[in-house]
């Protein structure tokens, strides 16, 4: 089954947002297999947004991303890479359309909410970063046999 990894980044934390976004996921479709609240290391984030190294905003997007809590998470399903991605909108909110995440409760593009992993290369990559193996929990789910 495929498998993400969505972070709820520090601002969407701190705005009281991590019930309503995973019930989006879940409202979907999808299951969560893992999730922790933690404040990330500045390695951790180098590594997770190394493909942005060069750019002139990666010194403030790890500053922000290890500014406060986030809320790491597991997801898994048919197609939950692509069709989170769906879910959350463009990355700059101003082309996010409303109804994604981003459309619904994000104005600039530093601070937009959630991050997605982009490929099945990256969700590998990212999961690894930040959960170990014994942390992905599989179990059966009500309804499963629907979606
Ligand atoms: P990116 O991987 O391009 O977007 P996404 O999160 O949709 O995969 O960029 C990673 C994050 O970097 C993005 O969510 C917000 C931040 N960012 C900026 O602050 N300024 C920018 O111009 C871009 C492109 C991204
Ligand atoms: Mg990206």
């Amino acid at each position: 089954m495929e498998k993400t990894f969505l972070m709820i980044k520090p601002d969407g934390v701190q705005r009281g947002l991590i019930g309503k976004l995973v019930q989006r996921f879940e409202d979907k479709g999808f299951q969560l297999i893992g999730s922790k609240l933690m404040v990330i290391t500045k390695e951790q984030a180098e590594t997770h947004y190394a493909e942005h190294k060069e750019k002139p905003f990666f010194g403030e997007l790890v500053q922000f991303i290890t500014s406060g809590p986030v809320f790491a998470m597991v997801w898994q399903g048919d197609n939950v890479i692509a069709l989170s991605r769906a879910m959350m909108g463009k990355t700059n909110p101003l082309d996010a359309a409303p109804g994604t995440i981003r459309g619904d409760y994000a104005v600039h593009t530093g601070n937009n909410i959630i991050h997605g992993s982009d490929s099945p290369e990256s969700a590998e990559r990212e999961i690894s970063n930040f959960f170990k193996a014994g942390e992905l929990l599989a179990y059966d789910r009500a309804l499963q046999s629907w979606i």
